[in-house]
This record gives C-alpha cells, structure tokens and sequence, in this order.
C-alpha cells in the first residue's frame, strides 16, 4: 500500500470523503483549503484522509476513511500515523482531531494513535447537520475534539 497526497488534477475519492462526512459541501469547502491524501493499493485508492492547518502552529484532520471492504485490516490506523508525521514534517506543533460523541470505534482509534479529549463542542452535530445521525444506537450530538502535541525534539 502506498499512501502520498492526490495532485489537483486527480479526481478526490469523493464515495469515501462522503463515508466520514455526509456533508459534500462541507468536505468540498475543507479539502480546497488543505492537501487530500490517498492510500493505493493497486490502481485502487483504498483509503484517505485530509490535513487542514487550522493556524500557523496546528492542523486538523479532517476527514479520515478506508473503503469498507478493507475496514479493520489496520489501514486506518496507518493513515493517522502517516497524517501525524506529515504535521510534523511541515513544522506543526499540535495535530487535531474531532468526532461524534457516538463514532465509538474512532474514539478508540484516535486514542490508541496518541490523540487525548481536548474539549467538547456541544449540539456541534445539532447545529451543523440537517438530518439526525444515529450510531451504535447512540445519537451523534456532540463534536469530541481531540488533539496530539508534539514534543520538541
Ligand atoms: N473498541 C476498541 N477499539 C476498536 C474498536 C472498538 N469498538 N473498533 C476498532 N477498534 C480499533 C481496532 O482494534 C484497531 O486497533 P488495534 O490496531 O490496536 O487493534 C484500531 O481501532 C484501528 O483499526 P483499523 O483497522 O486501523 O481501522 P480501519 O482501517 O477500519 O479505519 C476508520 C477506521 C474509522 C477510518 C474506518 O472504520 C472508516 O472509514 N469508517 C467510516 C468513516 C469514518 O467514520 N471516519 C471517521 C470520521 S470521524
């Protein structure tokens, strides 16, 4: 597997941007602003994730999905790690990260990879959404934001 950021006259992998944010709009508005990173396997892109800065210091992940059919096999966690170093590279101090209060399985993944609950937005999914989400039988209300500092080396 290959992961390396997509040039501006390849197609953005819009099925899986569309599978971590139900919003396209959205997703078009946060992708122009930041660099969009594939994973391949193959021909075939598998996986991505977006990498916004937020300020000089810090950037966020916005947007982080692997295809269903590859779900589970650890792509996801490769992607976060590949995002961190990529932060790092570019000079950033912090990496952000932020979720619903019901996305279990990225709470989990996000902490195993480093990143601590930094704050909550509350009503942020409420508020920015128009249909309700619903998730391990939990409704998405709350935006858990989470973030990772690097050390100084
Ligand atoms: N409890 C504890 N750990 C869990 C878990 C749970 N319920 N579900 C998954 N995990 C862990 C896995 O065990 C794994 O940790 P390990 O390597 O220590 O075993 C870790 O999460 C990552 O698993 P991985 O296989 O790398 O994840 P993935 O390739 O399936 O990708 C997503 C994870 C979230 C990117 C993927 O499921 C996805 O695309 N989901 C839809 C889009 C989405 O929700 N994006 C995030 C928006 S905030």
């Amino acid at each position: 597997m290959q992961i390396r950021p997509l040039s501006h006259d390849e197609s953005l992998p819009m099925d899986l941007l569309l599978l971590a944010d139900p919003s396209k709009e959205k997703v078009l508005t946060y992708v122009q602003s930041g660099s969009c990173y594939a994973a391949f396997h193959e021909e075939d892109v598998i996986g991505v994730y977006v990498l916004t800065p937020l300020s000089q210091h810090t950037v966020e992940i916005m947007n982080v999905a692997v295809k269903e059919s590859w779900q589970g096999k650890g792509i996801g966690k490769q992607l976060i790690h590949h995002a961190i170093a990529e932060a790092k590279v570019a000079g950033f101090q912090a990496i952000e990260i932020g979720t619903g209060n019901s996305s279990i399985q990225q709470l989990a993944l996000y902490q195993k990879c480093g990143f601590r609950i930094a704050s909550i937005d509350h009503g942020f999914f409420l508020k920015h959404y128009d249909e309700p989400i619903y998730e391990n039988g939990i409704q998405c209300m709350d935006m858990v934001r989470l973030s990772l500092t690097f050390q100084a080396d």
